[in-house]
């Protein structure tokens, strides 16, 4: 939600904050803007939309400033218009901020701050930030007091990036949202990802809850501060390993495509996990007395299809809870439990909100993160690493595939039999390439352009593919806008039969695990009322009208049987001339809960 970026050194920062921007544009695309501060004045540019196509060279030429800030929007606080856009200003201008966030008093605070005479432009909360920071340098503070103090006021979360017309300074602190400090050759920057700067450089600091970057332009210096304290502290510098060539297109049309085709070699890194690390973790799962699995969206399905997995080869009885709705579980988890969190991110608001709820009861907590430094990676008991790479399309799809390889791995682990794991991975990784060489096939396009048009589409799936059915649909829904929802096949009679008419598509997704004989007549009963039956499966079968070839890799099907439905999604959107990797509405980190 939200994408900040910054910049200073002796560049035109816009050069490279419009970069950063074009880069976290799937944290929102809304509006963006921009301001710099060039010989003591801050000059700004804010545009409703997307910033895709905008180039400076030629759409603002005469924008320069050695330090910059940039703001592509998510709005949650006020519509979505220029004057809503970051970065917002103190009432003399002197003063400008971004803002990834919410600011949860911020509506008690604005009413201080008009009472003290202060006049607001927009109806975000963000404004106050910049209002408040100008009170405190009326009280004498000097601009990285003024900004602490600011923040101090501040309840909710916060990225910042704030700069001023009368210092040569770039201000960046976080608190519930993320922020990493890059650091260059004779130069910083602020981004609210790695990508956003990772052209310029691979060394960062991941900023921590409650810390303040202070980047100074003369000294070519910076400094970490503990916004509570006011101390000074020295953390650790990390190394980023993914190329730049991985967080951008490769040629590809969009991102979506790209990373789906990134799927084998996503499943290779998986097989490659560290066996002390998956032991580790097998060792808190054999000594939890309860284990709950919580995630959001696509990490929450590959949570409920890790449930699966561990009843089905562990024997464990594992319950899966969307994030959103943890908090109402709260009261019933103990010091003996463990919450294993399923997330690309690491920054999914509802998710970090659990794993406080959890720790605050005792319990630990394992995550599966794919974002290196994410808040949730350093809020765990213990994280595996899901390394499918940078996840930049809005749908998740290789993030998906390497939380399912995952548990897979973590299964195989707790079964005492890691190259079990590792053999089976090896078949879906196969699988998956062969399924995407076969994407060229007119077969996908063509079922993609003959069902564009209609208002409903269903998927079917039985025990490991029931959450098959729900993941297929969801990224149906989010990227074509069309009516998509997955049922337990078994579900089908007591209630969804009755939205089957004739022609409706039905994806059916049939594994060889025991449970294709019942799969099979739920998909005969649909067919029997008229609905196009489109088979997923390890074998065809007279019920299908369409049939999708996945290897027989018995209850890990799942694993290879997803991509048909990415695929499938994508060629829908491209259809109806949507955009896949950005679907209105949506945005990639949901920072808010
Ligand atoms: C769907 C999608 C979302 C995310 C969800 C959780 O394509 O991307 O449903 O899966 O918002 O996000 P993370 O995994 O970052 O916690």
């Amino acid at each position: 939600m939200c994408g900040i970026v910054g910049y200073i050194g002796k560049k035109n920062g816009a050069i490279p904050v419009i970069d950063g921007l074009k880069r976290l544009e799937y944290r929102g695309y809304d509006s963006w803007g921009i301001a710099a501060k060039d010989s003591g004045r801050i000059d700004f540019h804010k545009q409703v939309g997307k910033i895709g196509a905008f180039e400076l060279a030629k759409d603002l030429p005469e924008f320069s400033g050695n330090i910059c800030i940039g703001h592509t929007r998510w709005a949650t606080h006020g519509g979505v218009t220029e004057a809503n856009s970051h970065p917002h200003f103190s009432c003399d201008n002197k003063i400008a901020v971004v803002h990834n966030g919410i600011i949860e008093n911020y509506q008690e605070l604005r009413k201080n701050l008009e009472a003290k005479g202060h006049k607001f432009r927009s109806q975000t909360d963000t404004e106050i930030i910049p209002h408040l920071i100008e009170e405190k340098l009326k009280e004498k503070h000097n601009l990285p007091s003024a900004v602490r103090l600011a923040l101090k006021d501040l309840e909710g979360s916060y990225a910042v990036g704030v700069i001023s017309q009368d210092d040569d300074i770039l201000i960046g602190a976080r608190k519930g949202s993320p922020l990493v400090l890059g650091i260059g050759n004779g130069e910083f920057f602020l981004g609210s990802d790695v990508p956003a700067f990772l052209k310029y450089t691979n060394k960062v600091i991941f900023l921590d809850e409650n810390q303040m970057a202070i980047l100074d332009q003369k000294n070519q210096s910076y400094k970490i501060m503990d916004v509570n304290t006011n101390k000074q502290l020295n953390p650790e510098i990390a190394t980023i390993e993914w190329s730049l060539d991985e967080a951008e297109k490769g040629g590809h049309p969009h991102f979506m495509i790209k990373e789906m085709l990134e799927q084998p070699y996503v499943i290779e890194k998986t097989i490659s996990v560290e066996a002390n690390e998956l032991k580790k973790a097998a060792s808190m799962i054999k000594s939890a007395e309860r284990i709950y699995i919580v995630a959001c969206g696509t990490a929450m399905h590959a949570g409920m299809y890790g449930a699966y997995i561990f009843a089905l080869r562990n024997n464990l009885i594992v319950q899966t809870i969307s994030a959103g709705e943890f908090p109402y579980f709260e009261h019933l988890i103990s010091t003996n439990d463990l919450i294993i969190t399923v997330s690309q991110s690491g920054e999914t608001a509802d998710v970090l909100e659990a794993v406080r709820s959890a720790h605050r009861s005792g319990a630990k907590v394992l995550s599966l993160v794919n974002v290196m430094g994410s808040s949730l990676m350093r809020m765990s008991d213990m994280f595996l690493l899901t390394k499918a790479g940078p996840e930049i399309c809005v749908l998740s799809t290789k993030a998906y595939v390497s939380q399912q390889a995952m548990f897979v791995m973590l299964s195989a682990t707790l079964a005492g039999d890691i190259t079990a794991g590792k053999k089976i991975l090896q078949i879906a990784k196969n699988d998956i390439a062969k399924i995407l060489k076969l994407m060229s096939l007119d077969k996908i396009k063509k079922l993609a352009r003959e069902i564009a048009t209609v208002p409903n589409i269903y998927a079917i799936g039985r025990g490991v593919n029931y959450p098959s059915a729900l993941e297929g649909c969801l990224k149906i829904k989010e990227v074509s806008y069309i009516h998509a929802e997955g049922f337990a096949g078994g579900d089908l009679k007591h209630g969804p039969i009755s939205l089957i008419e004739p022609g409706v598509p039905v994806l059916a997704f049939v594994a060889n695990d025991g449970s294709d004989k019942e799969i099979l007549s739920n998909a005969m009963e649909v067919k029997a009322r008229g609905a196009r039956v489109i088979g997923i499966s390890f074998e065809n079968n007279q019920v299908f009208d369409e049939y999708f070839p996945v290897a027989a890799n018995g209850v890990y099907t799942p694993i290879s049987a997803i991509v048909y439905t990415q695929l499938i999604a994508y060629f829908i959107a491209l259809e109806k001339k949507l955009d896949p990797d950005k679907p209105r509405n949506l945005a990639k980190s949901v920072t808010v809960k």
